[in-house]
């Protein structure tokens, strides 16, 4: 059972409820920005590296950054793939797609934005080389089919790396789940319930997941399998 169910029901309204919530923190970044830190205890930061690290990116890669904010992935993500790769950010909120295209100039690697739900991806099979989400998903309503779209665009052997957040894991911090939750869920548009982990094991061929700060924090990465290298070791 979900320790809280949304107030909202699993639909549009709740897509376009977090549009809101996000364009007005569009507005107020460094609060924002504060608030996720203070949350975290800056442990996001070395969840960010691991998760990119294990993302492995390669020179001239075409990477996909989904929910991407004000585009705070963007230098990281474009000095991996260089002048020849691409960096594509994706956003439902009006306001942070404004706030991200006004950190593209610059960027080590040509960066697009775009707006769009994840829900639905605009882009073709197999598009992208590799995918990266940072405390985007469960910022979704209907994670799951995000998961399930972000592999659709991934080529064979394409990879996603995932740093999200849930409720205390460990111990006594669990306790404090009943104070925390909904006051993330109020402020950030967080659905708890919504069963990321479980999806990015059961849509990708293999899958880690590796966590922190009492279970709350994790990074899970799922890889897409490459027929053609599985077919030449066979
Ligand atoms: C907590 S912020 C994370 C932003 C950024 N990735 C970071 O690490 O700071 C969650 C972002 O997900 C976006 N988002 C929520 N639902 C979405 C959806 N269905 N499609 C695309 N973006 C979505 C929000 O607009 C918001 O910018």
């Amino acid at each position: 059972m979900p320790l809280l169910s949304s107030p909202f029901g699993r639909s549009r309204d709740r897509a376009d409820h977090g549009r809101r919530v996000y364009n007005r923190w569009s507005d107020h970044q460094r609060i924002y920005g504060a608030l996720v830190r203070l949350a975290f205890l800056e442990r996001d930061r070395a969840a960010r590296e691991r998760a990119l690290s294990v993302l492995d990116l390669a020179s001239g890669e075409r990477v996909l950054d989904i929910g991407c904010g004000a585009g705070v992935n963007f230098d990281a993500l474009g000095a991996q793939v260089g002048s020849g790769g691409l960096v594509v950010g994706l956003d439902y909120s009006e306001g942070m797609v404004r706030a991200a295209r006004e950190r593209t100039p610059g960027t080590p690697a040509p960066t697009a934005v775009c707006r769009g739900d994840a829900t639905t991806l605009p882009f073709a099979d197999g598009s992208f080389d590799a995918a990266y989400a940072t405390l985007s998903l469960s910022a979704m309503a209907t994670a799951e089919t995000a998961v399930e779209e972000v592999s659709r665009v991934l080529r064979p052997g394409g990879r996603l790396a995932v740093v999200d957040a849930r409720p205390f894991q460990a111990g006594l911090w669990r306790a404090l789940n009943p104070l925390v939750t909904p006051i993330s869920m109020l402020a950030t548009n967080w659905y708890p319930e919504v069963d990321i982990l479980g999806t990015i094991r059961s849509t990708f061929d293999e899958s880690r997941v590796w966590t922190t700060n009492a279970g709350t924090l994790y990074v899970a990465v799922g890889w897409k399998e490459d027929e053609v290298r599985r077919d030449r070791l066979r």
